[in-house]
């Protein structure tokens, strides 16, 4: 497709774009660990074309190339460049999260569409720009939070949403990890700075925050909490993030949510370290990938309230792409990725300042 062609139909709508049969011409910015893994699954789309990989580490990026290279994509150094070109119109950005919010803002406002991972910023001011970018433009933003493409859990939260187990008065939610990401590993580098990463509870609990989010259908309006190093002391050298913590956020209507977590849960203990208890008036769910309602009376039985289906390891990145070229649903548009960062941060922000911290004081409007 020409350039010419393609300007024209980014300009046009959705509907348009689905009958010319183009793909959309796309850029990957951080070619690590997970950029290369949704880089596999933008290859499997039909109506996707990589036309460029961008990394500041010379092997990822050549791994990068390599994997893409039915698409002969071409190699960039600076993520500037990237963004500079007229002809990409797709941009997935899986760099380290304090590099997100400035890529992202750069891309939204070269008219780019993005795809970037979570969390989307690790300051509520870095949070407070993507908003802004992505409220200001047209084209379609989708945060790496691919829980909310789970078919299963989908369907569970629209139940639970729609009053099957009552009124919703407490989730219980954890992250337990067995283990803390290896000291020496590809994220090494930037996991255990928390200016870069944000810490546990930023970069990866996030996941299980929205999840909370999704359900109680609202974000919390303050959160108290502590936070400790308690066994992963000064390793890696230097370490500033937290190996566990514990806090309790309130969501409006006084729903409580307790949220802990840890890096140190040994694998199989209460079947693993991800927990999502959502307690209703009528009774409570095991969401977590098991959608098991149990009911409040004393014989009620336990039912499977959603049933397992074939989850699509890249289902996230098709809607994506479908929400550009057929107007399909967003799945996770900027304000679903904003309140997640922004619940993470409001925890993390408690734990660190050891007082009550409002949503408000955050001064972000998603
Ligand atoms: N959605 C998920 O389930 C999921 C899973 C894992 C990681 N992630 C997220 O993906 C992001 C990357 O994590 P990762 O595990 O792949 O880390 P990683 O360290 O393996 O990859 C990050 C890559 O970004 C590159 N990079 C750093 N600065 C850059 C720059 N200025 N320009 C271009 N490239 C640059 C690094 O060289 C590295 O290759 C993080 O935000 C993480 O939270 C999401």
């Amino acid at each position: 497709m020409a350039i010419e062609r393609r300007a024209f139909l980014i300009g046009t709508s959705a509907a348009a774009f689905a009958q010319s049969g183009s793909t959309v011409a796309t850029a990957m910015i951080g070619t690590g660990n997970r950029g290369t893994h949704v880089l596999r699954g933008v290859l499997e789309q039909p109506n996707a074309k990589v036309l460029a990989v961008c990394d500041i580490k010379p092997d990822r990026l050549d791994n990068a190339a390599s994997v893409a290279a039915k698409d002969n994509p071409k190699t960039y150094r600076d993520w500037k460049q990237v963004i500079d070109r007229k002809d990409i119109e797709a941009v997935f950005i899986a760099t380290p999260p304090h590099l997100h919010a400035e890529m992202a803002v750069a891309a939204l406002q070269a008219g780019k569409h993005v795809y970037c991972e979570k969390p989307i910023g690790v300051t509520a001011a870095q949070v407070r720009n993507v908003v802004k970018a992505a409220k200001n433009t047209k084209r379609v933003f989708t945060a790496g939070q691919q829980l909310r493409s789970h078919l299963q859990m989908g369907e569970a939260v629209s139940k639970i949403r729609g009053g099957l187990i009552g009124n919703l008065l407490m989730v219980k939610a954890q992250r337990h990890a067995n283990g803390d990401l290896p000291h020496d590993g590809s994220s090494g580098d930037w996991y255990f700075d928390v200016t870069k990463s944000g810490g546990y509870l930023i970069e990866q609990s996030v996941h299980n925050l929205d999840v909370c989010n999704w359900v109680i259908g609202a974000h919390p309006t303050k959160a108290c909490g502590f936070g400790a190093i308690n066994l992963y002391k000064n390793d890696p050298p230097g370490r500033t993030i937290f190996d566990c913590g514990s806090m309790t956020f309130e969501y409006p209507g006084g729903v409580q949510m307790s949220f802990t977590q840890n890096v140190f849960h040994p694998r199989g203990l209460q079947g693993g370290g991800q927990l999502v208890l959502v307690y209703g008036s009528k009774g409570a769910v095991d969401l977590m990938y098991a959608a098991t309602l149990y009911p409040m009376e004393r014989d009620g039985k336990p039912q499977v309230i959603a049933e397992k289906r074939e989850e699509k390891t890249h289902a996230h990145t098709t809607a994506f792409y479908d929400a550009i070229t057929k107007g399909g649903p967003n799945p996770a548009d900027v304000t679903v990725g904003a309140t997640a960062a922004l619940t993470a941060i409001l925890g993390h922000e408690a734990m660190t300042r050891q007082k009550v911290v409002t949503w408000t004081e955050l001064g972000v409007e998603v």
